[in-house]
Parts: C-alpha cells; structure tokens; sequence
C-alpha cells in the first residue's frame, strides 16, 4: 500500500529497529510498571525457579538409581507366578458347531453311511447292470417312504423291476443296525443325490418306520410285499429343508433375527 510507511511512523513500538529492552530501560526506575518488567530479561530467558531445578535433579538422580539396579522398580518377578499351569479355558473347550439346515445335516450323515452301500450301488448310484440295480432314478428310492426304509431295514430278494429293468438277486439288511437318525440320513442322502429330487425323511418318520418294520418280523422283504403293505409315505411331520438344526444334539435351533 502506498501509505504503509505514514502507517509505521504513527505505531513506532512496531519497527523492528527498536530494541524493546532498551526502551524500557529509558522508562524511570521508580515506575511499577518497570519493576514488573525488570524481572522479564532477555526474550526466551524467563528465571526459572531454583527450587523446580532442584526438585528436577533429584527425580534424575533417583530415577537414574533405580534404573541402575537393573529395574526392580519395574520388574514382574512379583506379578508372574513361576510353575503356574494355565487352566483351560471353558470357551475353548466347547467348540462352538454353527447349525446347518437340516437337509445338509441329513446329506452330510448320509453321505458318510452311503459307504455301505457303495460296493455294489457304485458311487454313481448307478448300480450294476444285471445284478445290483440302479439307486438314481429309481422309483423305489424317489417313491414311497415307507418301502424304501423296508428294504434299507430288512434287506430285500426275489423279483424286482428297477426302472424298468427286472433284476433277481438279494440284498441283505444292510441298514438292520441303523438308529432313526441313521436311517432318515441314509434315505434323505440317497432320495437327493444323483438327480434324484424327493423329499427329505426325518429322524422322526425313521423311528417310525423302525417300529412298523419291527412288528413285520425282520426277514428280507419282497417287491410283491412291499407293494402290498408298504406302498405308503412314513407318518411323521414333514420338516422345511430349510429349518437349522444343531449338528451336535439334531435339535431345531431357533433362526436368529
Ligand atoms: C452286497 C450288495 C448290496 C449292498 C451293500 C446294498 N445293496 Fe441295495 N440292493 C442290492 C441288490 C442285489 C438289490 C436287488 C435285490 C433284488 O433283486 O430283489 C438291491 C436293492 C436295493 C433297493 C431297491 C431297488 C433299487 O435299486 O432301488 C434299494 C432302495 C437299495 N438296494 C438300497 C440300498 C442301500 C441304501 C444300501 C446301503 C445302506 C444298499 N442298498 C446296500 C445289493 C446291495
């Protein structure tokens, strides 16, 4: 600005040339206001008291002590325990299984008894031509519940027509010792594989069927039978596929929020 110049000369107290110490000094002595800047000495040389650096040598020179001795102030000999064994800890213990839908859960258990009957269904659930018939599309496993868990609990022999081939041979009763949760595993697991696409049975269904095959008497059951008595769906409430279920106890767990 073109007046900066007239601007200094009216505030002198802020042209750098002046020596703010030596212009107080000009100030008389006897004035107050001196004597309260006379304790301010050069900029940035404010006494500091002598007691705070008394005080600050002696905290060095015990901190420095202290420290010299190897740190027993700030040692944890006191807070560690020496042959202290960590218990185990309950969280860890109980491994926590996050539910599964009950369709997988049957899948999972019966993929695994599956292997019992691999030998001669195959893997592919395609059986053997001529002698061990075909489990994927055939109508005994995708049909009524009640006579596939005949066959699976009984074993079955004799004449039988498995998509639409006859075959005359017997199975035993591979599933004799299979409990409800076995059994409704085994016949969910073979009931959705492969193509095959029926309903699920429930462990619920399966004791069911235990007791009806129970009172049959045990021996190996036949087609011309099992068309005869057992042509029927298991009694049992039927379960969403989708409902979550604890792997664990096979309880429905309630679905979170
Ligand atoms: C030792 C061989 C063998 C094993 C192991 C076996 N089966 Fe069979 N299965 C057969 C034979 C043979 C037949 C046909 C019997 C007949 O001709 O009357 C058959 C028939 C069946 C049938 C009815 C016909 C069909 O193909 O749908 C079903 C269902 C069945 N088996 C399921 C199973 C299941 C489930 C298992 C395992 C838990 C199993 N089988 C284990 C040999 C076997």
């Amino acid at each position: 600005m073109a007046d900066s110049q007239s601007t200094n000369d009216l505030r002198p107290d802020l042209d750098e040339t002046i020596n703010v110490s030596e212009a107080h000094g000009a100030i008389k002595d006897s004035s107050p206001a001196v004597g309260r800047e006379k304790s301010v000495r050069e900029n940035g040389m404010e006494a500091v008291s002598l007691w705070l650096i008394l005080v600050s040598g002696i905290v060095v020179l015990v901190g420095g002590a202290v420290l010299g001795q190897g740190g027993s102030f700030f040692g944890y000999d006191e807070l560690t325990k020496t042959d202290h064994v960590r218990g185990k800890s309950p969280v860890e213990e109980e491994t926590i299984i996050p539910p599964i839908s009950v369709l997988a859960l049957l899948q999972k258990e019966g993929q695994k008894l599956y292997s019992a009957c691999a030998s001669c269904h195959q893997a592919s659930g395609a059986g053997q031509s001529g002698v061990y018939p075909p489990l994927a599309g055939s109508e005994w496993v995708t049909g009524n519940t009640e006579q596939l868990a005949m066959i699976i609990h009984n074993g079955v022999g004799g004449p039988i027509k498995v998509a639409g081939v006859d075959y005359n041979n017997n199975m035993g009763a591979i599933g004799a010792n299979f409990g409800p949760k076995e059994l409704a595993s085994i016949m969910t697991f073979i009931r959705t594989s492969w193509g095959n696409d029926a309903s699920l049975v429930t462990p619920e269904m399966a004791e069911n069927a235990l007791a009806i095959s129970k009172k049959r008497g045990g021996k190996p059951t036949t087609a011309e039978e099992l068309q005869k008595n057992h042509d029927k769906m298991l009694p049992g409430d039927t379960l969403d596929p989708d409902t979550l279920f604890d792997p664990e106890t096979w309880e429905p767990v309630p679905a979170a929020e």
